[in-house]
């Protein structure tokens, strides 16, 4: 009885495109876009996950596709606590007596508000206990570097809301920078400059695709053109263009620029010691946006530090919190608890 109680804790990955929820010694069981369909008028809510993802952009006047959180923080409350109460419902089909000890990743420059937010929707989601880790933590442990040594570990975790640079040492954040430039800036930009240069309107589904399939953060050996399609500014109808890799590249300029100049400037903080490390031992990259074809090349270029992505990037987090919760009175040093 005991373990099956104990069995129902779960480790949250709240993100901005993507929750996962890792449950204790299962692993990730679930892992769906951060979306929820809403009825404007009821409130009610109509799909979540994968299923209300593909209605953005394609709902009538009474249904909206939102998505609860924007770089890295809920901004939208009631949705969120409604889409972390339909996923933690979806992994508990059975029935437990207690209710779950949950840990729940949040970004690390978050303040005690925004804070305090994710932990009420914990809490209304049903967990008997909430415990905050934050990302890069999570990152770090997730992609396996060893956290607890006295070395240092950098960790660079670019999602789709922000991207987090860390230091880590002896199991705390040592130096640490937040910044709102990452997965979905870059399909701003792409779209920003499709408008600009062709006079062509994309939606963000598309602007993603083109970026994960055109784009680069550093010159390709062999760059190549595609076909983009959007819809005429001008005329209102469909066109397409050809755009080139290198054309995608400049349009996501400076965006990795915010990116790139972020792991300089915590580096820049780091103290000496664990600076030496890091030029050794390297910086791993995590987060979807470790995906971006170049852009470990990138870092690497611009910094003079190797650069290693993590190998499953975009679990690394979850992964990392799902430890956590493993081993949770081992762990619970790097756990920020709470009480109500
Ligand atoms: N192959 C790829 N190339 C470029 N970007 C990618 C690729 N695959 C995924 N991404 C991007 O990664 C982002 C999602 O990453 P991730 O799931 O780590 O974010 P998140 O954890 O939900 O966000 P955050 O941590 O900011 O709250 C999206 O912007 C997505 O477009
Ligand atoms: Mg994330």
């Amino acid at each position: 009885m005991a373990n099956s109680v104990i069995g129902r804790d779960m480790a949250v990955d709240l993100g901005t495109a993507n929750t996962l929820v890792y449950v204790r010694k299962k692993g990730v069981l679930l892992d769906e876009p951060s979306v929820v369909a809403l009825n404007t008028t009821t409130r009610d809510v109509l799909a979540v996950g994968n299923e209300a993802k593909r209605m953005i952009g394609r709902t009538p006047d009474h249904i909206r596709a939102i998505r609860p959180l924007k770089d890295g923080v809920i901004a939208d409350f009631d949705a969120a606590e409604q889409m972390l109460r339909y996923f933690i419902a979806t992994v508990h089909r059975r029935r437990y007596l207690a209710k779950p000890r949950l840990v729940v990743c949040v970004p690390s420059g978050i303040t005690t508000v925004e804070q305090r937010a994710v932990k009420e929707a914990g809490y209304l989601a049903g967990a008997r206990r909430v415990y905050i880790i934050e990302e890069p933590m999570a990152a770090a442990i997730g992609a396996g570097l060893p956290v607890h040594e006295a070395t240092g570990n950098m960790v660079v975790d670019i999602g789709g809301g922000t991207t987090e640079v860390a230091v880590i040492s002896l199991g705390g954040v040592v130096a640490s920078m937040s910044v709102r430039s990452a997965g979905d800036e870059l399909d701003q930009a792409i779209i920003t400059w499709l408008k600009k240069e062709h006079g062509l309107m994309l939606g963000e589904h598309t602007a993603e695709e083109i970026k994960m399939t055109l784009g680069s953060a550093y010159p390709l050996p062999q760059e190549v053109d595609a076909e983009v399609r959007g819809r005429d500014m001008a005329s209102g109808l469909p066109r397409t263009v050809t755009v080139s890799t290198r054309e995608i590249r400049q349009a996501m300029e400076e965006p990795i620029t915010v990116i790139v100049d972020a792991v300089r400037e915590t580096l820049d903080q780091t103290p000496p010691e664990l600076a030496g490390d890091i030029m050794d031992r390297g910086v791993v990259l995590t987060g979807g946006g470790a995906l971006l074809r170049g852009l470990d090349e990138l870092i690497r270029h611009e910094t003079g530090i190797p650069v290693h992505v993590a190998q499953d990037p975009l679990t690394s987090v979850a992964m990392g919190a799902g430890k956590c919760v493993e081993e949770f009175e081992a762990l619970q040093q790097v756990l920020v608890a709470d009480r109500r």
